[in-house]
């Protein structure tokens, strides 16, 4: 029987056309998503939905769109789903976990090294005409060799990130809910410490953590005080996992040195004081975004509605 499904956007790859043989795709235009009118005229008829992070699937909506089945979220993430209400109307989430894990910590050690090594100020200084020659004390950045990398959530991604850091001569500690096996800490040569421990001992500090209520605001004012002066911020998770206020006045005003970011608090929106300033590298939330990712992200979305609509369990459903 064929299904009516709702694809929040167009997505790369050949998996939406794999999904159209079988059911009836209404593809979302522009990037509203949800709460574009191509969903509000179809959400009481549709069984599916391939939503993304920046569509909020909530009470209001399931009641709106009472057909869903599935929610197959086209992220890793999925902090944009009330879990509960969900669950309540039966509906099953999934997300797409594994496929963009190297590509994600590539942005991350991306960041980490253009921070340290003002890779985007020199960039604006070159391209404005201002490089007037080399002198020793010029653009001098921060040791990556040999420092010590603070993982918060030593998940997949994580873990990945850990890799990257032991590439570059680094030490790596760890702090998150729970603890790795001892094989993965022996692999990665990481240490598990408490959290305020990893803000006051890493020389660069990375976000791999998924944004819930108890990591929301996790780097505090209290916490980026604890940071070693010159220190570094790198946050490819969720921007409101950093209060963002703090940071900018503790890039200001010290200790912390630069950071790299790739999500924001209020995203599209950014925090004007952090745009004001040097040494912040930003990207517009692309951790995923390499192709063989992003390919396979849609095809593991489109896998799960399949599944479902088929009266299968999906490979990766979240939330019990
Ligand atoms: C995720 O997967 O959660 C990212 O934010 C989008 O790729």
């Amino acid at each position: 029987m064929r299904n009516r499904v709702f694809v929040s956007c167009p997505l790369p790859g050949s998996a939406v056309a794999r999904l159209e043989r079988e059911h009836d795709v209404v593809i979302g235009e522009g990037p509203r998503g949800v709460r574009g009118d191509a969903f509000a005229r179809g959400a009481a008829t549709f069984d599916a939905i391939v939503s993304l992070v920046t569509d909020p699937i909530d009470a209001s909506l399931l009641e709106r769109a009472g057909r869903v089945r599935v929610v197959a979220n086209f992220a890793v993430g999925y902090d944009n789903i009330d879990l509960a209400a969900c669950a309540a109307r039966g509906v099953t989430v999934t997300n797409t976990p594994g496929v963009l894990t190297e590509a994600t910590a590539d942005l991350a050690f991306g960041l980490l090294l253009a921070s340290a090594r003002r890779i985007a100020e020199g960039d604006r200084l070159v391209r404005r005409g201002a490089f007037d020659g080399w002198r020793p004390s010029f653009l001098v950045g921060t040791p990556v060799h040999g420092a010590t990398l603070g993982v918060v959530g030593l998940g997949r991604i994580g873990q990945a990130m850990a890799r990257r850091a032991r590439g570059f001569g680094m030490r790596v500690v760890y702090a998150g809910r729970t603890r790795a096996a001892p094989e993965i800490e022996k692999a990665l040569g990481a240490v598990h410490v408490p959290l305020d421990e990893l803000f006051e001992r890493a020389d660069f500090v990375s976000l791999h953590c998924p944004l819930t209520p108890e990591t929301r605001g996790l780097v505090s004012r209290a916490r980026l005080g604890r940071m070693k002066a010159g220190a570094v911020l790198v946050n490819t998770a969720r921007g409101a996992c950093v209060d963002e206020a703090a940071l900018a006045e503790a890039l200001v005003a010290g200790p912390l040195g630069a950071a790299g970011l790739d999500v924001f608090e209020d995203e599209p929106r950014v925090n004007q004081s952090l745009l004001a300033l040097e040494n912040v590298v930003m990207t517009p939330h692309v951790g995923s975004a390499d192709r063989s990712a992003r390919e396979a992200m849609a095809a593991t979305a489109i896998d799960s509605v399949l599944a479902v609509l088929a009266g299968q369990r999906p490979a990766h459903p979240v939330g019990g």
